[in-house]
């Protein structure tokens, strides 16, 4: 049986527990949120290194402004800081970074910031890292939904959903505990294999990708058909 990790996947990753982290340490929120920047860069170089094509990590979601404006002050100078300290060794390492979600509402400066950080790392072949920041998937496909007509192909509904043309989510990884999607790549996730680390996203290592990819080698995808084996069973 061929294994899962034949072809470059696209993993997704909510990084979720950060606060908690914090928490449970007796320090402020936003120092967790400062763990969990820390954390992604050893799991980007991970993922490239592993044969992931497409990183998807979930950084803000739209249900995010729902948080006190010092937290959310907090989160949005993260990435100001991110984008400032990775474009340049993204350059150097062959990381084309992508930020999916809206970007109307973001503080002054922020947008530009973002799309100069894409235009840098255009042609970077090694991993297409995507960032989603204020980011709904019941936006983008109601999005898509009023640009559409009729008859569009589901293929191209959903192009026009992921914006970038990023493949469907094959292995989908929450750390933090919970068990829920929320509002993350709800389409592209249809036949996405689901992995729970229970640990906070600062404590997240390469280790536990490596983890999450071998329980993905050991998934069966069926996409609604027949394995091998079953194909060779007797059907009546
Ligand atoms: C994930 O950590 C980061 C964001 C949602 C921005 P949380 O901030 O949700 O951490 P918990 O879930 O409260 O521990
Ligand atoms: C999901 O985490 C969003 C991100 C990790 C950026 P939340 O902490 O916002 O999710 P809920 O509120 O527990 O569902
Ligand atoms: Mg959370």
């Amino acid at each position: 049986m061929q294994s899962n990790l034949h072809k470059k996947i696209h993993a997704a990753l909510i990084m979720d527990g950060n606060g908690r982290w914090a928490t449970w340490q007796g320090l402020p929120r936003s120092e967790g949120h400062e763990a969990g920047v820390r954390a992604i860069r050893p799991v980007v170089e991970a993922a490239a290194d592993r044969g992931i094509g497409t990183l998807t990590l979930y950084a803000f979601s739209s249900d995010n402004w729902r948080r006190p404006q010092a937290e959310i002050d907090v989160l949005m100078g993260l990435l100001r800081t991110y984008l400032d300290a990775e474009t340049k060794s993204f350059v150097e390492t062959g990381v084309r970074l992508g930020v999916i979600g809206r970007r109307d509402r973001l503080p002054d400066g922020l947008a530009e910031q973002i799309a100069e950080a894409e235009r840098m790392t255009a042609a970077g072949e090694r991993i297409h890292l995507r960032i989603a920041f204020d980011y709904s998937a019941r936006d983008r496909i109601l999005a898509a939904a009023r640009q559409t007509w009729p008859h569009t192909p589901r293929d191209e509904f959903g192009r026009m959903i992921t914006g970038d043309g990023a493949a469907d989510v094959d292995l989908l990884i929450r750390t933090g505990g919970e068990r829920r999607l929320s509002d993350f790549l709800l389409f592209e996730s249809a036949y996405a294999e689901l992995v729970f680390i229970d640990r906070m996203w600062p404590d997240f290592r390469p280790d536990h990708l490596d983890e999450a990819l071998a329980e993905f080698a050991r998934r069966q995808r069926r996409f609604g058909g027949l394995t091998d084996a079953d194909g060779a069973a007797k059907v009546a």
